[in-house]
């Protein structure tokens, strides 16, 4: 059963007020619920019944305007409730059993450790009890919750508190109001016994907000840098977008158990714990910004989302993208702006472009769907960031920051779509933006075949540009897209040339690509330039350019864009690895320049240690696959191997000094200089450990051993466990003896393992299941141990004989029993199956066969089988 965004229609009722009770019991939770409901206005139909949404409930009573419904004024099936007959306005009162203890899919009503709590994006809240569970549907509600008073000392829900009390039978309740409509799937409640750190903040307009974060007690030394990202996150959204916070409390619960990353209820954020909790001895420096990404993006969510949300979940871009670009920049003003683009444009290329060159890709957004958890996607996530990201700079920084308020002056306490959004640009602008949409409806990644040509007699350049879309799962032959394409010339010093554009254009630098092929041509250019094209990767495509190796040198050194400097060392990496695979002649000559450009960037003087880090870091291995028509899954390995050792011995003197010089100094800091040093540091080591000196691999017991701060210690473990060093069993068994009541650093120590490329991996992995620490219900500890080995390590995974496949698809098929979500994301990894060799296609559509086959499988695992075999 496939949901069509063209079938959309409003509801015939809405619901104005939600008043809940919910009676928390360790069995028998009761829900009692007390809607108003009224015609919709804004429905046109006819329609003389009622659906509301319901699964799992069990009805204790039901009443229409305070009499008991009778049995034939409504029906009860496996996905709600439907009323026959109901009056134009009406008050819908019922009770429902539940039963969270028992409940693993992690959506709705569940438990985590000892605490309840919820998840209701995108259709938890049905669940909970009989609703319009639907994010057009926005109302204000109220709840109060009961539980016993020495297992939940603490009550939290949306909103402001109101009164607490006690109860007998040693149970107390406390009530909560939220003042702004919201949907369903904004709900949450938690009720456990947590401690929780406190602070406040002012708004701009005087509004005091007290702020919470509330933690299991052991982890209540871990939140302050969360709390210090709360509030960074609240003044920098004040200054770049005028947004204020709109209650008097702000809550932050983290849990164990949990989907996805975090959740944007209102006033009251439900977050995986590995996105609060931080200690320098417990957290990387990767840690350190993933937590203030996170807190940020939930932050801005109250704004982009919930103040104003999704008319459907075809448009759930709407929310994620905008708020995605808003952590972006946001992490770019308080770090290192330059990393932080690479960083970014490097996951987008190796998961996003993947996920587009797939049978699941889909557009920003969607047309149709079987099961919405499906597409909380890279797709609908990072492309649509990048997507209000080419918005923002073909407008600039003045009409985009117009065109955001025009939005949130518009649409405040509404439910709407993307084309909304669009339009505000628009409005902003004068700019017609018809053609720029199709980057919503159109899935795939655009290519862009650039070609240059130079005339000394006219001193004139000449762009020509060519665009295609490649075909996806349901489109085909697609119109050409609004491209935003900026370039710079580079003179033959290496500086920028000033552009003059023949056309005059006033912004000479960007070349708006809207045909399928198309010239843009800069005069007064005394000699011909060196281009250097889609800087600050201005748009989410493929760019050919044929440049030759000795250009992107000199790119390389002297492109005045420092993204563009990267990734012009980045394609001379690539080729010289492809070259590798292919076991060309060539490639040792290639090699051996390459290492020269690397000694060169190494011993440069004054360079940043940060940027310095990306540019000698080598493409992953997954990366380097996409390049091929089919990947050659040993001899990507085999030869990312041999660049490593090889650089590491040839230089390995210089990195061991550098190395050295890079040690760390005094207190553990998280800045963009120190995480910066950390980071060039640490893939130095890298590079010592691949020459296999013996020297090399001491320091990284050294590094372990010295302990200074988490970065380091998994590092030098993650170089140790991949290899077969004496010293490597000895060290992981330290490490789980030293965390093993820590479950996020535990987490680490099952990665590093599954991202082993040793012959034996599989089998540790298959034997880590049995691990005390290990457990199939909790999501973080399947991505640690699953997931890294079917997404971090391509070279194992793929591994010919299959047994890698056979494997997942028998987690998946144990999890689809326990959490649909987590199984459908996991199958996912076997998406890409088609760009194999016969043998591996052969092993891999069998597997998807059999999950394809299975009786009763959810239609979460179903989509994800399906499509793949398809596509
Ligand atoms: N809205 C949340 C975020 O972007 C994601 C929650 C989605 N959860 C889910 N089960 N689909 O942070
Ligand atoms: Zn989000």
């Amino acid at each position: 059963r496939t949901i069509y965004l063209k079938d959309y229609q409003p509801v015939p009722w809405v619901i104005r007020t939600v008043d809940l009770d919910f009676r928390l019991h360790e069995k028998g939770t009761r829900v009692i619920s007390r809607l108003t409901l009224e015609r919709n206005p804004a429905f046109t139909g006819q329609a003389a019944e009622l659906r509301l949404d319901g699964e799992g409930l069990k009805p204790v009573w039901l009443r229409l305007d305070g009499s008991e419904l009778h049995g034939d004024a409504y029906g009860i099936d496996d996905q709600g409730l439907v009323l026959f007959n109901p009056p134009e306005q009406f008050v819908l009162e019922s009770e429902v059993e539940l039963a969270p203890e028992k409940n693993t899919t992690l959506q709705g009503l569940y438990r985590s450790g000892s605490m309840f709590c919820t998840q209701c994006e995108a259709e938890g809240f049905r669940h909970i009890t009989w609703y319009l569970d639907r994010p057009d549907v926005m109302a204000r509600f109220k709840v109060r919750l009961e539980a016993d008073r020495d297992k939940y000392p603490v009550l939290l829900s949306n909103g402001n508190p109101l009164e607490r009390g006690e109860l007998p039978d040693n149970r107390h309740y406390a009530e909560w109001e939220d003042p702004h409509p919201k949907p369903s799937y904004l709900f949450a409640l938690v009720a456990g016994k947590l401690k929780y750190i406190e602070d406040s903040f002012e708004t701009a307009s005087g509004r005091p907000v007290r702020l919470r974060i509330y933690v299991e007690p052991e982890n209540i030394d871990k939140c302050d840098h969360a709390m210090q990202s709360l509030i960074r996150s609240m003044r920098w959204d004040e200054e770049k977008y005028g947004r204020e916070y709109d209650l008097d409390v702000f809550n932050i619960v983290a849990v164990n158990d949990f989907n996805m990353g975090a959740m944007e209820n209102k006033g009251l954020n439900i977050f995986n714990s590995k996105y609060v909790l931080a200690r320098p001895d417990t957290a990387t420096d990767d840690d350190y910004l993933g937590i203030e990404a996170v807190i940020a993006h939930e932050y801005f969510h109250n704004w982009t989302g919930n103040r104003i949300t999704c008319r459907d979940w075809f448009q759930l871009s709407l929310k994620e993208g905008f708020t995605v670009y808003r952590d972006q920049e946001f992490s770019s003003d308080m770090g290192a702006r330059g990393i932080k683009r690479i960083d970014d444009v490097r996951m987008l290329r190796a998961h996003q472009f993947a996920e587009d060159d797939s049978p699941m890709a889909h557009p920003v957004r969607p047309a149709s769907y079987m099961e919405i958890n499906n597409f909380y996607t890279v797709t609908v996530y990072e492309k649509g960031a990048e997507v209000v990201r080419m918005q923002a700079n073909l407008l600039g920084p003045e009409l985009f920051r117009k065109a955001t308020d025009i939005y949130f002056d518009r649409f405040d306490g509404q439910a709407v779509t993307t084309d909304d959004f669009v339009r505000c640009m628009e409005d902003a602008s004068g700019r017609d933006l018809t053609q720029f949409r199709h980057w919503y409806d159109y899935a795939g990644t655009p290519e862009l075949t650039v070609q240059g040509e130079y005339h000394p007699d006219e001193q004139v350049y000449r762009l020509q540009v060519r665009q295609s879309v490649p075909d996806t799962p349901g489109q085909k032959n697609k119109p050409p897209f609004h491209i935003p394409l900026v370039v710079g010339l580079l003179d033959s010093h290496g500086r920028d040339m000033p552009l003059d554009r023949s056309d005059g254009s006033a912004r000479p630098e960007l070349l708006e690509v809207m045909e399928k092929e198309q010239t843009f041509e800069f005069r007064n250019l005394p000699e011909a330039p060196v281009p250097s094209l889609l800087r600050g990767f201005s748009a989410p495509v493929k760019l050919n350019y044929p440049y030759s190796d000795a250009e992107l040198v000199f790119l390389m050194a002297h492109d005045s864009d420092g993204f563009n400097r990267w990734d012009a060392g980045q394609e001379l990496a690539q080729r010289v690895l492809l070259k590798l695979v292919e076991q060309a002649p060539e490639g040792a000559d290639m090699l051996a320049e390459f290492t020269h450009a690397f000694h060169r960037a190494l011993d440069a003087a004054h360079s940043d240690p940060a940027l310095l880090s990306e540019v000698l870091s080598l493409p992953s291995e997954s990366l380097l696959g996409e390049r091929m028509e089919v990947v050659d899954v040993e001899g990507i390995h085999a030869a990312r191997e041999q660049v490593k050792a090889h650089i590491g011995k040839r230089l390995h003197d210089d990195l061991l000094s550098h190395y050295r010089d890079l040690g760390e100094e005094g207190e553990y800091q998280v800045t963009p200089e120190t995480i910066g040093r950390r980071r060039l540091k640490n893939l130095l080591l890298t590079y010592l450990t691949a020459s296999g000196s013996r020297e090399a691999v001491d320091l990284c017991v050294q590094q372990y051993q010295a302990g200074h701060n988490m970065t380091d210690v998994i590092h030098a473990l993650t170089l140790v466990a991949d290899g077969d060093h004496p010293a490597r069993q000895e060290l992981l068994d330290d490490f789980a003896a030293r965390w093993h009541a820590d479950p996020l650093v535990m987490d680490k120590w099952f990665s590093v393992q599954a991202r082993s490329s040793r012959k034996d991996t599989l089998e540790r992995v298959m034997a880590l299941q049995e691990h005390p620490a290990f457990s199939i219900t909790n999501p973080n500890k399947v991505r640690a141990l699953i997931g890294s080995f079917a997404m971090g390590n391509p070279f194992c995974f793929h591994s010919a004989d299959g047994k890698g496949y056979t494997f997942l698809v028998d987690k998946v098929l144990q999890l689809d029993g326990i959490n649909p979500q987590i199984a459908a994301r996991l199958l996912r990894s076997m998406a890409r199956w088609r760009h194999y060799d016969k043998a591996r296609r052969e092993l891999a559509r069998g597997q998807l066969e059999r999950v394809a086959g299975q009786n009763g499988i959810s239609r979460d695992v179903y989509e994800v089988a399906s499509k793949s075999l398809q596509g």
